[in-house]
């Protein structure tokens, strides 16, 4: 038996050093598949327990969203007037919402991308009120709701961490369905089995991310992520900090977009989201999900964009023109002295350092040459490495993307934190601290940083906390 084993194996492994060789397609060597689950960690020691339980007695508190404007919405400083008035136009068709004759469904979340990036302004995240809720019975549309959606809720992305065989699945399962709308005639789909998802502990969430400057984020070269993680080596060493690229299997380069930087495009996640939030195919994502024949009530590709339209950026396809909005949209500002004053959060930013916050949550990264001036030679202060960190047992979510693990997720960019109303991937909490205490489990890179940050005398804390809150 072992025997045989080792033969399969070896002739797998030769297969495959042959195939690399004479590889003809454009699909670069695969790297080892990474595991759902990784092999069981160590528990954490007595001291950082101690010092976690300890916690509960500090008095330095997340001050909360701030609520000034930050800038955010406004498209980036430098544009040229073209490349303004396509970020105008496109920005319209962000927001505006689609019905089943424009493709809508026929699974979907939503009917416009701006619903769930709205909050502090569109190209942001999930609003104080989840649009979910509303558009659920939209129309004559008889969905009901799951009991994790609620009103005051974030927006919720659902997947299942497997398939009824016990294989991985980890793909989105949209909560609705176009069933009973008066513009879906004849079409009856049942909602996905989300109380049995519930039941067999098979059901995990991502909640929206923010597109501030992620036009800036697009540009950065992969050269610059790895310089920037090279020149951390030593200092995450010592904290026991780790890291590693999501490399897409396509061309080789570093996936930075998404909860798990599985995508490397702002198109192609535009392309993406198009077909799983909102149902409608396109020339990035050709094929309906749910091919149940009474549902397919436009035709597909749902849209391939209109040569005959006035001019060349209204003919574009949507997927084009939600890039080109999300590529020109500008970062938030951040503000130099609320919470808290200019002072704390001077400090705060000190302690964030020497705490090892930076050594995942990297300031400043920088593009390099771009074909629009307005990207080309920026400093980009996202706050992250644009890498995967195994966060541990406590924020695993069992979901394998590329060649990210079940515990690994993308070290969240902080801009724009200082106004978000959920965190974490699943929106599981909203105060800031706590989100900083789930950094701490078994199996965590994150365990030292955050032991140093349990050691800091509540005064810092608070400093950390506002300087996190005025991003
Ligand atoms: C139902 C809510 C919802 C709608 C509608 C929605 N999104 Fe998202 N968006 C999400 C979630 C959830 C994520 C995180 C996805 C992940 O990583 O799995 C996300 C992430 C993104 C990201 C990655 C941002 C980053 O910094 O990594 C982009 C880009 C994006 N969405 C664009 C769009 C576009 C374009 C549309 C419209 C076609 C859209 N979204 C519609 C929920 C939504
Ligand atoms: C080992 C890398 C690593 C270190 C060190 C680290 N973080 Fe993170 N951080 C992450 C990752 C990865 C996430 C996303 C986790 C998730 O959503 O499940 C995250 C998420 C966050 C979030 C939530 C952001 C959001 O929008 O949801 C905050 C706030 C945060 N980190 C602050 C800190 C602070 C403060 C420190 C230092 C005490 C720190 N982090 C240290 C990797 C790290």
């Amino acid at each position: 038996m072992h025997k045989l084993t080792f033969s399969v194996a070896l002739a797998a492994s030769v297969a495959a050093a042959l195939a690399a060789c004479n590889s003809s397609s454009d699909e670069v060597a695969a790297a080892p598949p990474p595991a759902a689950e990784a092999p069981a960690a160590a528990p954490l020691d007595a001291e950082l327990v101690t010092l976690i339980s300890a916690h509960a007695a500090a008095t330095a508190r997340d001050p909360g969203p701030r609520t000034a404007a930050a800038g955010t919405g406004a498209a980036l400083k430098g544009l040229t007037p073209s490349e303004l008035r396509a970020f105008n136009l496109s920005k319209d068709d962000f927001t505006s919402a689609e019905d089943v004759e424009g493709g809508l469904g026929p699974t979907m979340n939503l009917d416009n991308c701006g619903g769930c990036h709205a909050h502090p302004a569109t190209g942001g995240t999930s609003p104080t009120v989840n649009p979910e809720v509303a558009f659920a019975t939209l129309n004559g549309a008889r969905n009901v709701l799951p009991p994790f959606v609620t009103r005051n809720g974030p927006a919720l992305v659902p997947r299942f961490v497997k398939n009824a065989d016990g294989s991985l699945d980890g793909t989105p399962h949209p909560l609705f369905t176009i069933t009973g709308r008066a513009d879906a005639p004849g079409c009856s789909l049942a909602q996905p089995d989300f109380a049995a998802a519930i039941a067999a502990n098979n059901i995990v969430f991502r909640i929206p991310l923010q597109l501030f400057g992620n036009g800036l984020v697009e540009q950065i070269p992969d050269q610059e992520i790895l310089a920037s993680q090279a020149a951390s080596a030593a200092a995450r060493l010592a904290l026991g900090i780790k890291g590693h690229p999501n490399r897409n299997a396509t061309d080789g380069t570093i996936g930075r977009f998404g909860w798990k930087a599985q995508q490397v495009s702002l198109l192609t996640f535009a392309g993406g989201a198009y077909n799983v939030e909102m149902g409608i195919t396109s020339l990035q994502f050709p094929v309906e999900r749910e091919q149940d024949p009474a549902c397919q009530l436009a035709p597909t590709p749902n849209d391939i964009g209109d040569l005959n339209a006035a001019t060349a950026v209204e003919g574009l396809a949507s997927p084009d023109k939600f890039a080109i909005f999300m590529r020109f949209l500008a970062p938030a500002t951040p503000s130099a002295n609320t919470p808290g004053g200019a002072a704390s959060i001077k400090s705060g930013k000190a302690l964030f350092e020497s705490t090892g916050c930076t050594l995942c949550h990297t300031p400043t990264l920088r593009t390099a040459s771009a074909t629009v001036a307005a990207l080309r030679k920026q400093d980009v202060n996202l706050f992250s490495d644009l890498m995967l960190h195994d966060m541990g047992d406590v924020l695993a979510d069992g979901v394998v993307q590329g060649q990210a693990g079940g515990r690994e997720f993308r070290t969240t960019p902080l801009w724009g934190v200082g106004q978000r109303l959920f965190l974490l991937h699943d929106g599981r909490t909203s105060d800031i601290s706590q989100a900083v205490l789930a950094h701490a489990s078994p199996g965590s890179e994150a365990n030292e940083p955050v032991r140093k940050f349990l050691q800091l005398s509540d005064t810092e804390e608070q400093d950390l906390l506002n300087f996190l809150r005025s991003l």
